[in-house]
């Protein structure tokens, strides 16, 4: 994973627009709303903020175009994403809408996109991690007809009444998109005969452990080298994580990782699928690519390791609508783990200054954040790993198995107490 600071750069950003411009706002955007009125979130007349008064742009150096009440995307990768705000990065309750409204996209251009719904988390409030707390996508070619998407609201399984963005990403083609209008409408205002498909099946995204009290590692990926380090460390800490693993990597003879990973297994630790050649699967152009980096990621872990399991990690982070109803295609209900902690080594591990990398951990612990990600690919990583471990238990947090921490019936019973 190599992508993690587009919602930092949202939150200053949105501190940027809401310190400047106390937006005096449409009467019918503030409650109690009229919900026979279109809320018009976006109609891109000012490239500074949308029809609510809240900021709107791209992220992850998205190029953009704005015109006279449009603006125009020209995506290249898949982490590419234009946002548009509800609320100040605080919470809009789009409860009152959830069961009879739909989300209204006039656009034209390419389909190969998602359409995202962000949740704030408990607090709405970007300074807590994570922000945003979750997020459910639909394919944008399954909802399109023409120039007009029409997305009935219930199809994002999220909490509405933490509602915090619409978002426009997960490009699988660098055909340009323009957007017009976004806005919620009622279902009288969708056209006669407009074909609104079934919600497909996908994962559920999560970020943050459930259980009070509960911390967890995801470890992805890994130098050989550093295998049997990483090992000790755990066992001298006395504390049980989660391996994300790709199946090319347990097939290679040469990188021991079948033998590292069962002991693992047997040592009580729990291993986690993370693709089978770790690229970025939601920029694949078939669908065809993706399942297969999801079946065979599977299949070398039956065959090599012999277990199965409902839990994945994107490579780089990088997910969206189809990535995931795939997953759900061969997974029944994947749990599909994102982090709240980031230790930055992708940013700092080989840098001049790899200590940043016990600052973004501590500065992300203090922000809430308990689900970890990070590497064993660098000696600085790895040397740091036992201070972290320390630094948590020290914030009296119980360190466990991701499953473990989401209070999944399955995972084994807590083992305690820690010292
Ligand atoms: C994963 O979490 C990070 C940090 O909260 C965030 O920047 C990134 O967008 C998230 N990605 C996904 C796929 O949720
Ligand atoms: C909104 O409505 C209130 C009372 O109905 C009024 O006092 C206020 O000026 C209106 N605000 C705007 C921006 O129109
Ligand atoms: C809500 O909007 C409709 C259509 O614009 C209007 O007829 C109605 O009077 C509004 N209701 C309230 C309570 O403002
Ligand atoms: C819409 O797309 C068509 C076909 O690609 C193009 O010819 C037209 O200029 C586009 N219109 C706008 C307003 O972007
Ligand atoms: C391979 O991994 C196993 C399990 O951790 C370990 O016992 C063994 O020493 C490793 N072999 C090599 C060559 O590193
Ligand atoms: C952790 O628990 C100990 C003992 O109960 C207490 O003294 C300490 O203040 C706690 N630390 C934090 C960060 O809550
Ligand atoms: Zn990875």
């Amino acid at each position: 994973m190599l992508s993690s600071r587009r919602f930092s750069l949202l939150v200053i950003l949105i501190t940027l627009v809401t310190a400047a411009a106390p937006n005096p706002l449409p009467n019918n955007t503030s409650p109690p709303y009229n919900l026979s009125t279109p809320l018009i979130i976006d109609t891109f007349t000012n490239p500074q903020h949308n029809a609510l008064g809240f900021w709107h742009g791209g992220l992850e150096g998205l190029t953009m175009e704005y015109g006279h009440n449009y603006v125009h995307l020209y995506p290249k990768d898949p982490d590419h994403n234009y946002n548009t705000q509800l609320s100040p990065a605080t919470c809009f309750n789009l409860l009152p809408y959830r069961t009879t409204h739909y989300l209204h996209v006039h656009f034209n251009g390419s389909t190969k996109f998602s359409v995202s719904l962000s949740q704030n988390n408990v607090h709405c409030d970007s300074f807590r991690s994570p922000f945003p707390e979750t997020w459910d996508s639909v394919e944008a070619s399954r909802y399109a007809r023409g120039n007009d998407i029409y997305i009935p609201l219930w199809h994002f399984y999220v909490d509405h009444s933490r509602a915090v963005s619409v978002s426009f990403n997960g490009f699988y083609s660098s055909e340009p998109v323009t957007l017009h209008r976004v806005e919620i409408v009622s279902a009288s205002s969708v056209p006669r005969g407009f074909p609104v498909p079934p919600r497909v099946d996908n994962g559920r995204v999560l970020l943050r452990c459930s259980r009070p009290g509960a911390f967890a590692f995801g470890i992805d990926d890994g130098q050989p080298r550093f295998a049997q380090d990483v090992m000790q460390i755990l066992e001298e800490e006395q504390v049980l994580v989660t391996f994300f693993v790709v199946g090319m990597g347990l097939r290679d003879l040469e990188t021991n990782f079948s033998n590292v990973y069962g002991e693992m297994l047997r040592r009580g630790h729990q291993v986690a699928l993370h693709s089978d050649t770790h690229r970025k699967l939601e920029g694949l152009e078939s669908v065809e690519a993706i399942d297969q980096e999801i079946v065979e990621n599977i299949k070398s872990f039956r065959q090599i390791l012999g277990i199965e399991t409902r839990y994945f990690r994107p490579p780089y982070g990088t997910l969206g609508a189809r990535t995931r109803q795939r997953l759900a295609n061969y997974i029944k209900d994947p749990q599909i783990i994102n982090w709240s902690v980031d230790i930055e080594d992708w940013l700092w591990a080989d840098s001049k200054t790899p200590e940043k990398q016990r600052e973004a951990f501590v500065r992300d612990v203090t922000r809430g954040g308990n689900l970890a990600v990070m590497h064993f690919l660098s000696p600085t990583t790895v040397h740091l790993f036992r201070e972290v471990i320390r630094f948590v238990k020290s914030m009296n947090a119980t360190i466990m198995r991701i499953d473990q921490c989401l209070e999944d019936p399955q995972s084994p019973p807590l083992k305690l107490p820690q010292s």
